[in-house]
């Protein structure tokens, strides 16, 4: 046999580091479906940069925005299928998964977004994050969006004014109870849909926070939103429990330690973010921004009380009681 030349030697060891390094890099597709101007957006590409600045070459990551890649309902089975390695979906459409999560989608629980955030840290909080292993799926960090506004086609003053209104809901079946609770009629539709279905008169009313209605135009479709801050959108940063145990461990606990700072990051800068988006809304002149007075709140969760009567045995009432203890500082 002939011996092998310097150059072919060279050439072969190049090419296994090469092949080596292509594959160490680990890709990170993190699939969403909203814009990246919204805190969840800004979260996604905060995640990128830090990563790819700190574990570069080893970690490459692609933000797919504005249901580009998976929308709602295709996500989570692209996450256990392994399409993608990280989502954000609301909480509200993880129902099928756990019940106990269904606590966040409760009417006027939470007074403010610092209560939500004692809420996070609190050990129900702990406890949902890690309730989702039985799944395939790993909970990795809560991110906020902020608290929703109701908004419609007619101004929403009391809960009589909801009665035979259309509602755009997400997938919950608690938010479904919400808007039976007044006499709505809500129907579950992919966040992808809504400014068509509103525009088009498919539903009449909606819910979401202002950034959520400024960077999908709601406001231009929806000639009234009332300040309600009656529930709290969120998401949870999930990843497929085998994709990430399967990650090598410094890898790994790099990644976690960039998750919690951008956590952090945004937790901290989305109601400032949503203030903005407020106000960009209300300079547009499209719509009209009604107050809630603390008579027409107590109306609306007198209301929908009874969607806490049919649902807490099915969350649990430790954690329905824990999250409200958290509205005490
Ligand atoms: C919605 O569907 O209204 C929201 O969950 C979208 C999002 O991810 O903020």
């Amino acid at each position: 046999m002939r011996k092998p030349t310097v150059q072919a030697l060279l050439a072969g060891a190049a090419l296994a580091l090469l092949t080596g390094l292509a594959h160490a890099e680990v890709v990170i597709k993190f699939s969403h479906v909203v814009a990246d101007s919204t805190p969840k957006g800004q979260g996604a590409l905060m995640f990128k940069k830090l990563a790819e600045e700190r574990l570069a070459g080893k970690v490459k990551v692609e933000v797919y925005p504005n249901s580009q890649l998976f929308g709602d309902g295709k996500e989570m089975e692209a996450l256990l299928l392994g399409d993608v390695q990280l989502i954000a979906p609301s909480l509200s459409k993880f129902d099928r998964y756990t019940k106990q999560i269904q606590v966040f989608d409760l009417p006027f629980l939470f007074n403010d977004i610092d209560a939500v955030h004692r809420f996070h840290t609190s050990p129900s909080g702990k406890s949902i994050l890690n309730s989702l292993t039985k799944k395939g799926l790993t909970g990795l960090a809560y991110w906020d969006n902020g608290m929703k506004q109701l908004s419609a086609k007619k101004p929403l003053k009391m809960p009589a004014d909801a009665k035979g209104l259309k509602f755009r809901i997400q997938a919950s079946d608690i938010l479904e109870a919400q808007f039976k609770a007044v006499g709505g009629v809500p129907q579950k539709l992919a966040f992808a849909e809504v400014y068509q279905a509103l525009e088009t008169g498919v539903v009449d009313g909606a819910e979401n926070p202002w950034s959520n209605a400024y960077s999908q135009k709601f406001f231009e479709v929806q000639p009234y939103f009332t300040e309600s801050n009656h529930g709290y959108l969120g998401y949870m940063v999930v990843t497929n429990a085998k994709f990430w145990s399967g990650l090598p461990a410094d890898v790994r606990t790099e990644l976690e330690k960039i998750l919690a700072e951008v956590t952090v990051e945004v937790n901290k800068s989305s109601t400032a973010l949503n203030e903005g988006d407020r106000q960009k809304i209300k300079d547009s002149g499209k719509t009209e921004i009604l107050p809630f007075t603390a008579e027409q709140r107590a109306a609306w969760l007198a209301a929908m009380k009874p969607v806490y009567d049919k649902f807490t045995g099915d969350i649990g009432k430790d954690i329905v009681e824990a999250a409200k203890a958290s509205n005490k500082p």
